[in-house]
């Protein structure tokens, strides 16, 4: 089968590390055509140092890596230190990377690659904020129709919100691109934190990561003991959610998840609710679905697969 053709945009964090490194495993099914960098949990120049760490971990230094927005369409950026670090990818030892950051803006380059490639043979990867891909579209309203779909990290309906009580921290960062991104009649997948809660870094999981005995097995493993250790505290529970994978492995693996095709709005305006997203599970409106939102994952088949498929690297 022909790899499907793939973006990833991503603002890096571990957890989207890890969704890079499962990306890069798979060349059999997945072509990365390029990791495209925004602001989210840290600043825009450190985003992109991160993803290009990541592309040489994997030994795939011709990974082509794009810096673009560095703040949210219309309000201050917010990150997320206090989860990540200072690098975004605190835990493992991290270095200057030598591969260059490509010189075409990130949203030049989405738009560029939607209006070339044939119409809806792209699928967009989304692991952050989704300022790049809103502004992709205000820009160039024709690529709407040319996306195959937008696979995201986001949301929440039944956990609610991580950054505030009612929202999610990607739709928070920036909800007015996100309301561009659900009203532009794009087919989209949700992976809230419905789903990414019960995804849980558990003390034999990381484990097994570092029983892979491979340079990204313990890179891996080093990341997810520093990054679990804010969500241990936060919840209780034996582990942190790995958010992010939850994308990519929905591309390898649809059969592990499963939702509800429903209807869901982004809240921009309210002070109190401000990035919720606004689920109707219960189809109490008769608003028209816009979106796939999963509620559940077979999470001991996902970190097999994670296990399995960074062991190739
Ligand atoms: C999301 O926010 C970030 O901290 C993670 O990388 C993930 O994309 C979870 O709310
Ligand atoms: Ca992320």
């Amino acid at each position: 089968m022909t790899p499907r053709k793939i973006i990833i945009d991503t603002d890096p964090g571990q957890d989207d590390a890890v969704a890079i490194l499962l990306a890069l495993a798979c060349p059999d099914a997945l072509d990365v055509l390029g990791v495209t960098c925004v602001a989210g949990n840290v600043p825009l120049e450190r985003t992109h140092i991160n993803a290009r760490i990541i592309c040489e971990l994997a030994q795939r230094p011709d990974t082509r890596v794009f810096a673009g927005q560095d703040a949210p369409l219309s309000r201050d950026l917010v990150t997320a230190e206090n989860v990540h670090g200072q690098s975004g990818l605190d835990g493992p030892e991290l270095w200057t990377p030598q591969m260059p950051v490509q010189e075409q803006h990130a949203v030049d380059f989405i738009i560029d690659t939607l209006r070339s490639e044939p119409a809806r043979t792209v699928t967009l990867c989304t692991l952050g904020p989704l300022t790049n891909i809103g502004a992709a579209l205000r820009k160039a309203p024709d690529i709407a129709e040319r996306i195959q779909e937008i696979v995201m990290m986001g949301g929440a309906y039944f956990e609610v919100g991580n950054i505030t009580p009612a929202a999610e921290f990607n739709i928070y960062v920036d909800p007015q691109a996100a309301e561009i991104v659900f009203k532009a009649g794009i087919p989209i997948v949700m992976m809230p934190l419905d789903v990414t809660h019960k995804a849980l870094t558990l003390k034999t999981r990381r484990q097994a990561f570092r029983d892979i005995g491979n340079n990204v097995g313990q890179f891996t493993a080093d990341m997810l003991d520093f990054f679990e250790r804010f969500d241990v505290e936060k919840y209780g529970a034996d582990g942190g959610p790995l958010h992010d994978p939850c994308v990519i492995a929905y591309l390898l693996k649809p059969e592990l998840f499963s939702g509800r095709f429903i209807n869901v709005e982004i809240e921009t305006t309210s002070a109190l609710t401000l990035g919720m997203t606004v689920a109707d599970w219960w189809r109490v409106t008769d608003r028209p679905a816009n979106a796939m939102f999963m509620r559940d994952i077979d999470d001991a088949g996902f970190y097999d697969l994670l296990t399995t498929r960074l062991a190739t690297l």
